[in-house]
């Protein structure tokens, strides 16, 4: 195994140890392609989910927000293409009966070699369109009137309430509507972790603008993902873009960049940039026969705007910032208090961290301790995002507990404290601690929040 399936594997056994990610239906032996999450993972979520909300709409004139049901009318779907065209190549083994996408693995066999299963060699079918949208119906009747469809993106949620924003909000060109929510899509093959789900959540943008002037909001929007990135504490590094050629975009694309990250897994797509033109608005207004179109004030002009949509995975997010944060490593013997300490640690941006600190009682049996360092708790509670007390075990114990779930900051309260009201702060990625006043805990966290 190499060492970055085996940094995976660790990882993975690290969120299911630590309630952060568990299998979908995990008792029923699993669900492929579902995921579910613990109480660290939830909190996790929030906070990346805040970062965005923070960072492409609180922070900004131009921008509001939506959160749009996730059935939608089948007629949503057809007019923007998906019930036609949202489909991946399918091959199944004739021998086997497995099924794989043909662009996964055709490309992945030797010239002369055809095209066999590649998990018992047998002879694959010729390659069929198979269609991703889940499917449901609505209502008691059982015809074809009753079908709907899950979401398989956030996006088509936007369009369909353009007019609704309009009405409602008079916005002036450039604007954008942002929406979080979950999307579902019936992958032929999840895999990867969190990484190719079923079911799974977008963090996605749309951003109307007049159209000559997409290709400098197109620039503007590439500078926004990467000032993203690096907030949340990816590695400018380790994200590639990829300019997606002609034939391989999307049926709504005119431009796309992929913005890939280096997982443990191999590159792979973590964000998409797109312009998707006046794709979207057009259809919809052919096809609901209601007006999309646009009265320019500016120009007097009337049109339907073009879209920049910088669409985010929050699932893939996630994935992203926990491998990035991941790390094995050793504290010397002078902050470590005694021998040098190997451990893990997820040393995620302190805004993220699903516990921004953790209070502790230096000892669990000794009441006044127990009681100062409760009341410590309390008064940090509505003061940082989310705080932990924590007496169980020794100290030792606590702070890597502490380091395997990411928390920047550890409080312990001692016998000093009972006698000169000073605590000690420990710094998660140095293991260094400082002498600091109780009261000065929150003015001290919050610059690194
Ligand atoms: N509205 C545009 C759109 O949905 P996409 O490239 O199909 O574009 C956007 O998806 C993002 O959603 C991806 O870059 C990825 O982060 C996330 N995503 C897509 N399919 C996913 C899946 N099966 N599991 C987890 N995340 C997925």
């Amino acid at each position: 195994m190499s060492a970055e399936n085996n940094k995976l594997g660790e990882l993975v056994s690290l969120l299911k140890r630590r309630g952060f990610v568990f299998p979908g239906s995990d008792i029923y032996g699993g669900l492929s392609g579902t995921w579910d999450w613990g109480h660290l993972g939830v909190l996790l979520k929030e906070r990346i989910k805040n970062e965005w909300h923070k960072m492409f709409v609180r922070e900004r004139e131009d921008m509001v927000t939506l959160d749009a049901a996730l059935i939608m009318n089948a007629e949503v779907w057809k007019a923007s293409g998906h019930v036609e065209g949202f489909s991946d190549p399918l091959v199944a083994c004739e021998k086997c009966k497995r099924r794989f996408r043909a662009d996964q693995i055709i490309p992945t066999l030797g010239v002369g070699i055809g095209p066999h299963c590649p998990e018992c060699g047998g002879p694959l079918s010729e390659p069929r369109q198979f269609n991703m949208m889940f499917e449901t119906r609505i209502g008691a009747a059982e015809d074809s009137s009753s079908v709907a469809y899950l979401r398989p993106e956030t996006a088509q949620g936007i369009f369909v309430n353009f007019k609704n924003t309009l009405d409602a909000y008079h916005p002036k060109l450039p604007f954008g509507i942002a929406q979080i929510g979950k999307a579902f899509r019936n992958e032929i093959t999840p895999r990867d972790f969190l990484f190719r789900a079923r079911e799974f959540e977008q963090m996605e943008i749309e951003y109307f603008v007049r159209p000559k002037e997409w290709e400098e909001h197109f620039e503007r929007w590439r500078m926004l993902l990467h000032g993203w990135v690096a907030r949340i504490g990816i590695p400018e590094s380790a994200v590639h873009e990829v300019e997606v050629p002609d034939g391989e975009r999307a049926h709504y694309s005119r431009r796309t960049i992929d913005f890939e990250y280096d997982f443990p897994f191999g590159r792979k797509e973590l964000y998409g940039l797109a312009y998707r033109g006046d794709y979207d608005l057009a259809q919809h207004s052919e096809r609901s026969g209601v007006d999309l179109s646009y009265s320019d004030e500016v120009t007097g002009e009337r049109f339907i705007p073009h879209v920049i949509e910088p669409s985010l995975g929050l699932d893939r997010t996630a994935l992203a910032v926990l491998a990035s944060a991941y790390a094995e490593d050793e504290l010397g013997a002078t902050v470590a208090g005694g021998a040098s300490e190997k451990r893990t640690v997820l040393r995620l941006p302190p805004a993220l961290a699903p516990i921004s600190a953790a209070v502790f009682p230096l000892l669990k049996n000794k009441p006044e301790l127990v009681a100062r360092a409760r009341e410590i708790y309390r008064a940090l509670v509505p003061a940082l995002p989310a705080v932990m007390f924590d007496d169980n075990g020794n100290i030792g114990k606590r702070y890597r507990r502490q380091d395997e779930i990411g928390t920047p900051w550890c409080i312990t309260v001692d016998f000093d404290t009972l006698a000169d009201g000073t605590v000690t702060l420990r710094d998660r990625d140095s293991g260094v601690q400082t002498r600091i006043p109780a009261e000065e805990i929150v003015a001290a966290i919050q610059t690194s929040l």
